[in-house]
C-alpha cells in the first residue's frame, strides 16, 4: 500500500486537493455495489486487536483511531471508515441549512511541511439531506458521530438554536456529537468559545439528548483560557474534550495562504501542548480525544500517554496514504507490548505529571453531579447494554472467539493499572 501510494502520489498532487477528495468520495461510494474490490483493504487496514478494544461512552471502539472532522462532510464516506482502518468516525461539520462554504480554491497542500491549509467554511449539504443519507446507511458497525456547527449567517446570539436543532434532528442516528466552536473559517465562531457560552450550550444540549457531547477546541486559545473553557464545559456536563482543530498560526509554514487553518505536522507540537493542558484538568473526569498532526504510532502513543483515550487524524492520510491508520494501530500494539502493557487503558495518562495545581484565578474543574455518572472519566463509561448496535458498515469481520472490548476508564483505572506496574507516571 505504501509503495503503491508513493507511486500514485505525484499524480494525485497534480489535482487540486478538493477535487482529489471528491474523487475519493466517489471511489468509496462504490463499496455497496462492488464490496469485493474493497474487502482486501479492510483485511489489510482494519485492526481489531483486543489490546486496542475499548468501551467508551457505552460504545465499542475496535481501535482508538477515528476520522477527524471534515473528512466526511456530507455522510458519503461512512463505508470508507473500516476500509481505511478507522475504528470510529464522524460526519460533518453539518450545519442546519445547506452551505456553499468559501469561494474556491479553499484548500492547499504544503508537502514540504506535511501540512494542509483549509478555508472551507463548513460547506455541506445541510442537516436534512445528510440525515436522509445517514438513514439509508444505518445501521453502522462502528461508532459514528456528527460534527456540528452553526450556519455562517446565523447571528451569534442565535447560535445555540442552530446546535439545538442539529442535535434534535440527528440524535436518533448518530452515536455522539462533536460540537465545533473552533473552526477558523466561520466568522465569529471562535469568539463564542467563552466559559459561560460553552457551559450554557452544553447544558442546553444535554436537555435534548443523552448521546455523548464532545467539545472540540481550537489550538489558538491562550493556555489560561483553555482551562476556563474546559472548566465551563465540564460544569455544563460535557462528555469529552477534543483537542485540537486547525491553527491560524501562519508562522508555522513558509508562504502560507493568509486564511483558513493549518493541519498536519506543523500543528503537532501545539496540539500536543493543548492536550497536556487539558489533561491536567479533565483527565479522570471525561475522556479526551487528541487530534492534530498524528502521523505515526509513536506520536499516537505519546498522545495516549499524555491522557488521550481516543485519537483522530485527517492530514496524515493525505501525505502517508490509506495504509497509515493500520500502520498506527499495529505500531501501537507493539509499543504497548514493549512497555509491558496488556491493554491500551493501562497506558492512558501515564505521562501526566502529578501535583500540578490549577493556575491562579482559574477555578478547579468540578464535575456536574447530575451528569457525571461516576464522578470521573468513568463518565464516559456506560453499561454494555447501551452498546452500539449499528451494523451496516462494511463489516470489519471480528475474528471468532475475540474478546469483547474492555471497559476503558481512561482515567483512574488506567492510573490504577499503572500503579500496579510500579506507577510509571513517575518514571516517564
Ligand atoms: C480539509 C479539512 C477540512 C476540515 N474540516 C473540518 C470540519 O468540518 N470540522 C472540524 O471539526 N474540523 C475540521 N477540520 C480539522 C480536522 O478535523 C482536525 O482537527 C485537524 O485537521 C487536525 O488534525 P490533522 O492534523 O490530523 O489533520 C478539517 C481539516 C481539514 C484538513
Amino acid at each position: 500500500m505504501g509503495l503503491l501510494f508513493d507511486i500514485v502520489k505525484p499524480f494525485i498532487y497534480m489535482v487540486n486537493p478538493e477535487t482529489a477528495h471528491n474523487w475519493t468520495e466517489t471511489i468509496f461510494g462504490l463499496y455497496p455495489t462492488f464490496p469485493f474490490c474493497f474487502n482486501h483493504l479492510i483485511e489489510k487496514n482494519f485492526v481489531d486487536d483486543p489490546m486496542l478494544n475499548q468501551k467508551v461512552w457505552g460504545l465499542e471502539f475496535p481501535n482508538p483511531v477515528g476520522s477527524a472532522g471534515g473528512f466526511d462532510k456530507n455522510g458519503k464516506m461512512i463505508y470508507a471508515l473500516p476500509i481505511l482502518g478507522f475504528g470510529w468516525g464522524q460526519v460533518g461539520a453539518i450545519t442546519p441549512r445547506p452551505q456553499e462554504g468559501n469561494p474556491k480554491p479553499r484548500v492547499w497542500r504544503f508537502p514540504k511541511f506535511r501540512a494542509v491549509q483549509n478555508a472551507y467554511g463548513f460547506n455541506n449539504d445541510g442537516v436534512e439531506a445528510i440525515k436522509r443519507r445517514l438513514e439509508e446507511k444505518l445501521p453502522f458497525t462502528l461508532p459514528v458521530g456528527a460534527n456540528i456547527g452553526k450556519n455562517k449567517n446565523t447571528p451569534e446570539e442565535k447560535a445555540i438554536d442552530d446546535y439545538r436543532l442539529l442535535v434534535k434532528e440527528l440524535k436518533e442516528l448518530v452515536d455522539f456529537f462533536e460540537i465545533n466552536l473552533s473552526s477558523p473559517n466561520t466568522p465569529g465562531l471562535r469568539e463564542l468559545l467563552t466559559r459561560e457560552f460553552v457551559q450554557n450550550l452544553i447544558a442546553q444540549l444535554k436537555k435534548e439528548t443523552d448521546k455523548p457531547l464532545l467539545l472540540k477546541l481550537s489550538p489558538d486559545i491562550p493556555d489560561g483560557e483553555i482551562v476556563e473553557l474546559v472548566t465551563g464545559a465540564i460544569e455544563g456536563g460535557v462528555d469529552g474534550i477534543v483537542v485540537t482543530n486547525t491553527t491560524t498560526d501562519y508562522s508555522l509554514i513558509e508562504t502560507p495562504i493568509k486564511k483558513g487553518g493549518i493541519s498536519g505536522e506543523p500543528l503537532k507540537e501545539r496540539s500536543f501542548r493543548v492536550l497536556q493542558i487539558v489533561s491536567q484538568y479533565a483527565f479522570g473526569k471525561v475522556p479526551i480525544v487528541s487530534v492534530g498532526g498524528i502521523d505515526s504510532a509513536q506520536e499516537a502513543y505519546r498522545r495516549i500517554k499524555a491522557g488521550a483515550t481516543l485519537l483522530q487524524l485527517y492530514t496524515a492520510l493525505i501525505f502517508q496514504g490509506p495504509g497509515i491508520v493500520g500502520e498506527i494501530n499495529r505500531g501501537l500494539v507493539e509499543l504497548l507490548k514493549k512497555d509491558g502493557f496488556t491493554h491500551i487503558s493501562q497506558a492512558i495518562g501515564v505521562d501526566i505529571p502529578r501535583g500540578v495545581e490549577a493556575k491562579e484565578g482559574v477555578p478547579p474543574v468540578t464535575s456536574n453531579p447530575e451528569t457525571s455518572q461516576n464522578g470521573g472519566t468513568e463518565k464516559g463509561i456506560t453499561s454494555i447494554s447501551e452498546k452500539n448496535t449499528h451494523s451496516s458498515l462494511p463489516s470489519p469481520q471480528l475474528k471468532e472467539g475475540e474478546e469483547t472490548p474492555k471497559e476503558n476508564t481512561s482515567g483512574e483505572k488506567g492510573i490504577e493499572r499503572k500503579k500496579d506496574k510500579g506507577d510509571r507516571r513517575d518514571n516517564n
